[in-house]
């Protein structure tokens, strides 16, 4: 059996000012019409999946009810943090959740956040990933990199096992950029994706032997579960205790079970502006315009335009993005740092 892990906890913060924390980003429509959530859950049809659990925070319960629902998945489970602890602790409660009737699924863990622009590649990829979760691997699709960014894991290839991927030699999460240039050049490197399948059991032997601290806190607080319909609710002070990591510095970077899958499915991670502007349709001078936008004279800008006629004339690598009560102007070079106009608004409340 294979359970689909949808995580959908994060803030999207470097999406400002579509993103927003009541409305994180994995609840928009960024690219194509349904929300991230949604084509996530798409993406599955097809693998013959169990019913998916999604794990978000308390908070956009009912956005995520009501887009699963919409999607045709009707009263599948939806795990609720009190508080984001990230992915490791996130992913901790989905696994026990997995277990708790005796069972030792396959876990495909997703971000509810990604585009996969070619889905048939994916379920090939998928396919041969299975083989080595079934071996006890813990799997992750590894992603060719095209440029040393720095917000990625890079994932060093050892030797390869069966026809299908290869044990991970080493595991660096978020490098600075002369590290991240030194892979490049090295070659024989993938990018995390982010997505990893495998066996409940393996998963949480490996949180035992590297996190034991997240392990014993979700423990406790799924223990303490409380359903209410399809909303499972850990119990809040346990949860609330447990340290905070990503399954990247808490799991990947220490275990010598992790296996890397390569795949070449039209992957982006919609991580900020010029990630959108990449998977967007663009005009021949190389603009996405998303919305009710006219250019002049403008070269290799995305603007995206809710509410207002937005035009842009003779401006070049521009981010230009309008909502109803706030408008982004940024070089597209600079939108990593769109999350810190999201602490100053913060700071400021
Ligand atoms: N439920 C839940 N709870 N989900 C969470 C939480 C949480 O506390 N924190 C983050 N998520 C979700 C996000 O919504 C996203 O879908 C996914 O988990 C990954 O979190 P990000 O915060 O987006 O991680 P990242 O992009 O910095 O890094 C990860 O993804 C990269 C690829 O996009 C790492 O796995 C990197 O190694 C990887 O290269
Ligand atoms: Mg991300």
């Amino acid at each position: 059996m294979l359970v689909p892990v949808i995580m959908a906890g994060g803030m999207g913060t470097r999406l400002w000012p579509v993103s927003r924390e009541h409305y994180p980003k994995q609840f928009c429509a960024l690219v194509g019409d349904s929300t991230m959530l949604q084509q996530t859950m798409r993406r599955l049809d097809g693998i013959g999946a169990a019913t998916p659990l999604t794990v978000c925070n308390e908070e956009h319960r009912f956005l995520a009810a009501e887009q699963l629902r919409q999607a045709g998945v009707e009263n599948a489970p939806i795990l609720l943090e009190p508080v984001g602890r990230n992915t490791a602790p996130a992913i901790t409660l989905a696994a026990l959740q997995a277990t708790a009737n005796g069972a030792d699924p396959l876990l495909l863990v997703m971000p509810a956040d990604h585009l996969i622009q070619n889905v048939p590649a994916f379920h090939e990829g998928l396919s041969r990933a299975k083989a080595l979760a079934e071996e006890g691997w813990l799997v992750t699709f590894g992603i060719v990199p095209t440029c040393p960014e720095t917000g990625f894991g890079y994932i060093r290839r050892g030797k390869k096992i069966g026809d299908s991927g290869f044990a991970v030699a080493s595991f660096e999460e978020k490098p600075d950029l002369e590290t991240a240039k030194a892979y490049l050049k090295e070659g024989a490197c993938d990018w995390n994706s982010g997505m990893f399948l495998f066996r409940a059991s393996v998963y949480l032997d490996a949180m035992h032997k590297h996190a034991p601290a997240i392990l014993e806190a979700c423990r406790a607080a799924m223990t303490g579960v409380e359903s209410d319909a399809y909303f499972l609710r850990p119990e809040r002070a346990a949860f609330e205790a447990c340290p905070s990591d990503s399954i990247d510095y808490a799991l990947m970077e220490k275990t010598d079970r992790a296996a890397v899958v390569p795949l070449d499915a039209g992957w982006n991670d919609i991580g900020s502006w010029s990630a959108i502007w990449e998977a967007q349709d663009r005009d021949a001078d190389g603009n996405a315009l998303i919305g009710d936008v006219l250019q002049v004279a403008s070269k290799n800008s995305i603007v995206s335009a809710q509410k207002r006629l937005v035009a842009i004339v003779g401006v070049e690598d521009l981010v230009v993005v309008e909502t109803a009560d706030a408008v982004l102007v940024a070089k597209r070079d600079a939108v990593q740092h769109v999350k810190e106009i999201v602490s100053q608004l913060k700071s400021a409340d």
